[in-house]
């Protein structure tokens, strides 16, 4: 902002800066579909920070300095936390962590030469979360929300294996903070099968692991892949230690886990060090973060130094810059996924952003390209937001002339019309199964570990079976063994590598419901929705007959879980000629396992089970499943609650605390057992 500033401006200036961190702070927290980088949002917040610095008398009442975050939504029921929940100031600079070190001298009085020791660890990119525990139990999860006032998300965090149910030798009551969050490949696992089932896609994994958690239905998170590290601690009974360090270490000691790159800083020199040292490691982490965080080590000091307004006066974050270059868009190639639909792709002259190369963005639409105004050749500014897909952000030779780039109105696979629907942003190629891109990801699909899970027919088998013409829909996959003979005289093909796909095969011919009918990659049907019309219609002839009866959209759209969106797009794959052929013919050659709607009462109902080492003849999720259908729940950590381990070859520190404990440890053999005994026989 221009020094010779009025103060009418400023004013002007102050009221647009709140209406705009309030719809960024809604996009990012209530709808989980961020528009600003952080980068951008974090200049926002400054430029209002320095403005009221200036014209204090201009404060507002709805100023986004007096709030934390965004309001909570209606959507889950709203705790108040016992602690207020903080944010954190931040630095960007090697002098504003150095000042923020004199500003903790200056407030505590301290001599010049006293040392100021720090903790300094990862800003994860999540979202944080406050679990409460009493007398060792989990009693309550909560998001922050306002920071007074949060979410409660108790029996989603209960689905997530990081985060302890119970721990023992712990103080009355503990409050455990830290950050739920998604691993980048988690992420990356996630947003392909949401893609392959027409689901929400995510931004980045924070907002995965945001759109995961704060979730009506726990079923949901469940299914998503959440972690967490423990970072600090609301109420306690009694204190942790005296230093921030050891009460981290404590709360790792009592179950939680906590960075391994947390370390105590003696001197300023040493901060610096550690950030150059987590910047350096940032691509290779497994998870996103966004910067360090600084901490003062003396709890006591912690403790007067306080907060001023939203923020600890113990506490900094020293942010990464936003990771942003620019290059020549060399090419656009269309992507035809599952659905048909047309994924424009960027290829790039390969630039360095942030320690990693790029060569590819995602455009993600036709709107996206015009937008953008991109055309081939154009020099093009890139971000790498949050450590995900990189974007275009901005064009930098819009102006220049240069040959419009057309979007394709056909299929570059199959040459079918490509069209989007009113009021559709994305273009769909009509070819259905006969485009072959299509029919290559939906028999991907069908085959993926969340569908069907066939080992061993990966992409490239998949993809030399089509090309040989023994592929078309998935019944095929069950008449490969027709080509035993041919396949074994071909590359690459051994008697045992044939064998075991065969047998792959032939092991899922009485596969799970709900996976099936997910592996038939109808738009919208996850594996969750899934499960919801299976619960209620029991077979997938119930629910074809529903999908083509009369009055059949408003019955499915009825079913718990199930809105219009999905009913129409059930209706119209069941009225599609092409579809039901290809169901028919897939119905001959497996017979899906009918729902068994509610876990039954047995003797392991309401009990915990833990499995650990590996598993032979079943994956960890089949295992887990089977658990479920038991009424028994299974657990990540072995602890005096659980009830029964499971242990394959492998098992390690689980197998060794169960024995300490004395809790009974079962064989594979020895749970297969268990399983079929409950279910007279059959263990499915
Ligand atoms: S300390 C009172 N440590 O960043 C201090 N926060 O921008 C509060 N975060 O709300 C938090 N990693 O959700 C702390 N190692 C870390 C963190 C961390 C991520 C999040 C946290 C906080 C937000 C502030």
């Amino acid at each position: 902002m221009a020094e010779s500033l009025t103060e009418a401006d400023a004013a002007e200036r102050l009221a647009w800066l709140a209406a705009e961190i309030a719809r960024h702070d809604k996009l990012y927290h209530d709808q989980d579909a961020p528009e600003a980088s952080d980068a951008q949002y974090d200049a926002l917040v400054r430029e209002n920070r320095e403005l009221e610095a200036r014209f204090p008398e201009l404060v507002r009442a709805d100023s986004p300095s007096k709030r934390l975050g965004a309001a909570p939504t209606s959507a889950l029921a709203k705790v108040p936390h016992a602690r207020p929940m903080l944010s954190l100031d931040n630095a960007f600079s090697d002098e504003e962590l150095a000042e923020f070190v004199s500003r903790v001298r200056r407030f505590l009085a301290l001599p010049a030469d006293e040392p100021i020791a720090l903790t300094a660890e990862p800003k994860i990119d999540g979202l944080s979360c406050s679990l409460r525990y009493e007398h060792g139990q989990l009693v309550l999860a909560a998001t922050r929300g306002d920071g007074a006032v949060g979410e409660d998300v108790t029996a989603n965090v209960r689905t997530i294996r990081d985060i302890p149910q119970s721990i023992v030798a712990a103080p009355d009551v503990l409050e455990v903070r830290g950050e739920v969050y998604m691993s980048k490949a988690d992420f990356a696992a996630l947003n392909a099968r949401q893609e392959a089932s027409g689901g929400k896609v995510f931004a980045n994994p924070r907002n995965a692991a945001a759109g995961s958690l704060r979730q009506k239905d726990p079923g949901i998170t469940a299914a998503r892949p959440l972690r967490f590290y423990a970072h600090g601690w609301g109420e306690l009974s009694e204190p942790l230690a005296a230093m921030q360090l050891l009460a981290m270490k404590k709360l790792g000691s009592l179950g939680f886990p906590i960075s391994d790159l947390l370390v105590r800083c003696d001197t300023i020199e040493e901060a610096l060090a550690h950030y150059r040292k987590i910047e350096q490691a940032r691509a290779d982490l497994p998870y996103d973060i966004d910067g360090v965080v600084y901490k003062v080590g003396r709890l006591d000091w912690q403790e007067r130094l306080g907060q001023v307004g939203r923020a600890p006066r113990w506490a900094i974050a020293r942010k990464f810059p936003a990771e942003k270059a620019e290059t020549t868009l060399e090419a656009i190639d269309i992507q035809v996924g599952r659905t048909g639909k047309l994924t424009p792709v960027g290829r790039l002259k390969p630039v360095g952003v942030g320690g990693v190369m790029v060569a590819n963005v995602t455009l993600h639409n036709r709107d996206e390209i015009a937008r953008l105004g991109l055309r081939i050749g154009d020099r093009v500014r890139i971000q790498r937001a949050g450590d995900v897909i990189p974007q275009v952000v901005e064009n930098l030779t819009r102006d220049e002339p240069r040959k419009p780039y057309v979007f394709p109105d056909h299929c570059p696979m199959c040459a079918s019309e490509a069209v989007a629907e009113e009021g559709e942003v994305d273009v769909r190629c009509a070819g259905g199964l006969i485009c072959p891109a299509q029919r290559f990801e939906r028999l991907r699909h069908f085959v993926s570990r969340g569908a069907l899970d066939i080992e061993g027919l990966g992409e490239k088998s998949l993809v030399e079976f089509i090309e040989l013409g023994w592929l078309h829909s998935p019944a095929d996959i069950f008449r490969l063994h027709n080509h035993r003979d041919e396949l074994l005289g071909r590359e690459g093909w051994k008697e045992k590598s044939v064998d075991n796909l065969l047998a792959a095969i032939e092991a899922k011919r009485r596969p799970d419901g709900p996976r099936f009918l997910f592996g038939l990659g109808i738009r919208h049907v996850g594996i969750v929705t899934a499960r919801d019309l299976l619960k209620c219609f029991g077979t997938i002839d119930g629910l074809r007959r529903a999908a083509v009866s009369e009055g059949g959209e408003a019955e499915l759209s009825s079913v718990h879980g199930v809105g219009p969106v999905v009913a129409e797009a059930l209706v119209d794959f069941f009225h599609e000629p092409h579809n039901r052929e290809a169901l028919d013919d897939l119905l001959s050659e497996v017979t899906p396992a009918p729902f068994v709607s509610d876990a039954r009462q047995t003797e392991w109902s309401g009990k915990t089970i833990v499995f650990t080492g590996s598993l032979e003849t079943m994956s960890r999720d089949e295992a887990k499943e089977q658990a479920e259908r038991l009424g028994a729940r299974s657990a990540g950590s072995v602890s005096a609650k659980t009830d029964l381990v499971v242990a394959g070859p492998g098992a390690g520190s689980k197998l060794k605390k169960a024995e300490e404990l004395g809790i009974r440890v079962a064989t594979e053999e020895e749970w297969a057992k268990i399983v079929a005994d409950a279910f007279g026989g059959s263990p499915k």
